[in-house]
């Protein structure tokens, strides 16, 4: 039961994709004009774009070839600083050293994404970025990240893998700043399976990202390339199959976030009652995809305590989203003579010592969420859950 999207997998994905092999035809392109092309992608990319009102989507093959695209498409340059959270999945951090930049780790703060403050604080004459990652679903503080963004001339790159369908004030993720990112591998609010998208309002960013994606062509292979292909490319194109799925799956996003809100209120407003609970800020509640709902405890030892009668993690002992616990990057950074491993980063360490991610619809045990509801709970379910976790306060 690992994402929301993937449990809602039904007939209408069932549909799209019988249409596609109906067709017989699986590629990207086709004639627009020709009833035998089904246009999956194409269609998929021009909902995606009223969904998140960008001007430009790209749909891709994965989130990680989402930010590298989005990185080239940028002309991130061998030696260019990228200021990126000490909490994010390694893909934040590999698709910059892919690309020849360098990942520069700015802490987090009480809303588990990264801190405006130290982020100024890290700025130096080789950044060239900022990535916030809008972790558990959830919005950075965009607007302090914008406007530090714009005193510095630096660009925004918004990696939203975990956030499809979240927002910012109004705004959607992703489409706040100069590109925003988003992954459909199974875990996420909707899937294909596995997937990306990227999106941009920037029509030359877009132009961009398309031939890095696609061998140096123009958006969908129009016009007249050869001879005028100005940057390589690679191949991270999205097929049909996969483009039926994730149609199917975006036209679900909205009721998909619909549902989890309403048992993650129910959820918390059952826990609110537990003396000496506490929550994970959210910078815009209202924005919140609700795939999770992380606790905030006021020290180590009681969260460690909960956690463990919970059968579950506090955060940082989670695997995959904590930069001390990736030995692989840790080993990168120390050739670079860079902070690394725990201690490095002590706020970031702090706080997801405190922290244990509650699933709502994902559930994920690489996250630490492995123990609470999901989106088939009923409320009786809900209110099981809750029970067992103010008893772990209390012992
Ligand atoms: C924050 C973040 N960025 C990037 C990615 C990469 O996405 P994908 O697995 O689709 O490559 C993920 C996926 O888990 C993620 O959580």
């Amino acid at each position: 039961m690992p994402g929301p999207g993937h449990e809602m997998i039904g007939k209408e994905e069932l549909a799209e994709l019988l249409d596609v092999m109906n067709s017989g035809y699986l590629f990207r392109y086709g004639s627009l004009h020709d009833q035998a092309f089904k246009r999956k992608v194409y269609s998929l990319e021009r909902e995606f774009e009223a969904y998140s009102g960008a001007n430009h989507a790209l749909a891709l093959t994965s989130g990680s070839a989402a930010l590298i695209v989005a990185l080239k498409a940028l002309d991130i340059q061998p030696g260019d600083e990228i200021i990126v959270p000490a909490y994010t999945f390694i893909a934040s951090y590999s698709a910059i050293i892919f690309c020849g930049g360098t990942p520069v780790l700015a802490e987090i703060d009480d809303s588990l994404t990264i801190d405006p403050e130290d982020i100024e604080k890290r700025i130096t004459a080789k950044t060239r970025a900022i990535m916030p990652v809008h972790m558990l679903g959830n919005a950075c503080d965009m607007d302090a990240i914008m406007e530090i963004a714009k005193r510095h001339g630096l660009i925004v790159i918004e990696d939203a893998c975990q956030a499809n369908g979240g927002s910012y004030k109004g705004q959607k993720l992703g489409a706040i700043g100069d590109i925003g990112t988003f992954s459909l591998n199974i875990f996420k609010t909707i899937t294909s399976g596995d997937g990306g998208i990227l999106i941009t309002d920037e029509e030359d960013i877009y132009t961009r990202a398309f031939a890095v994606h696609d061998q140096g062509h123009l958006p969908n292979r129009t016009g007249v390339e050869v001879g005028s292909r100005s940057i390589l490319g690679m191949n991270f194109r999205m097929n049909e199959l996969t483009g039926a799925v994730a149609l199917a799956q975006l036209r679900r996003l909205d009721g998909i976030i619909q549902i989890l809100r309403q048992k993650k209120a129910q959820l918390k407003s059952l826990l609110q009652g537990i003396p000496a609970i506490g929550f994970r800020r959210l910078n815009d509640p209202a924005g919140d995809c609700a795939t999770l709902c992380t606790l905030l405890l006021s020290s180590a030892a009681q969260a460690a305590g909960v956690a463990q009668q919970l059968a579950t993690t506090t955060v940082d002992n989670s695997g995959w989203h904590v930069y001390a616990n990736m030995e692989h990057f840790n080993r990168w950074l120390k050739e670079q003579g860079m902070p690394h491993g725990k201690g490095a980063f002590p706020r970031t360490d702090d706080t997801l010592s405190r922290a244990i991610n509650l699933s709502v619809g994902v559930v994920d045990a690489g996250l630490g969420a492995g123990f609470g509801i999901n989106i088939h709970s009923d409320e009786a379910e809900i209110e099981q859950i809750a029970a067992k976790i103010a008893k772990a306060f209390t012992e």
